[in-house]
């Protein structure tokens, strides 16, 4: 049987434990996950795309399944070159779902490809890569919400 794989995406701008745990739980019902660092037209990163692939691999390091790659444009096309059966996100409640339903739709509509969207755990439900960046951004302590690799980048960025 053909083995089943799901494109987590995101910014990832900077990944945070919210978005490990769902990626986590992805790779637990799919044969194979990609996490796909892509492009958000509305975001001004802070961090180099080449730099939160890196954070995101050594987010994930030790856990198997799953591999990180860049979105070069539509993740729709990304998910049919990859062979992706799903798209997986995490939803923290009804403003993230405001947003992620029409792009669930167009991704459909592009290329037939579905989105999954998993609940925040409850003690990542806060959580978001904009709090962390302001909070790392007035000298705050981040060690709760992120990877110690990624307190470091957004502790050099912040400077
Ligand atoms: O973490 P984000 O910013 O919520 O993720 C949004 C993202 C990057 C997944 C979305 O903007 C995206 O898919 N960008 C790639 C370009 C694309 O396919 N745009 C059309 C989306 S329907």
């Amino acid at each position: 049987m053909r083995e089943k794989v799901a494109v987590v995406p995101g910014s990832f701008d900077p990944i945070t434990l919210g978005h490990r745990d769902v990626i986590v739980r992805a790779a637990a019902l799919f044969d194979r996950v990609v996490v796909g660092v892509a492009v958000n037209a509305a975001k001004r990163p802070l961090l180099p795309a080449a730099v939160r692939v890196e954070l995101v691999e050594n987010c994930l390091a030790g856990v198997t399944s799953v591999t990180v790659a860049q979105v070069p444009g539509l993740l729709a096309e990304f998910c049919r070159e990859v062979g992706a059966v799903a798209i997986v996100k995490g939803l923290r409640g009804g403003h993230d779902l405001g947003q992620e339903e029409p792009m669930a739709l167009v991704n459909k509509e592009l290329t037939g490809i579905e989105t999954v969207f998993l609940a925040a755990a409850p003690n990542w439900g806060h959580i978001s890569s904009s709090l962390v960046k302001d909070v790392a951004r007035h000298g705050g302590d981040v060690s709760a919400y992120v990877s110690p690799a990624v307190a470091q980048a957004l502790a050099t960025a912040s400077r």
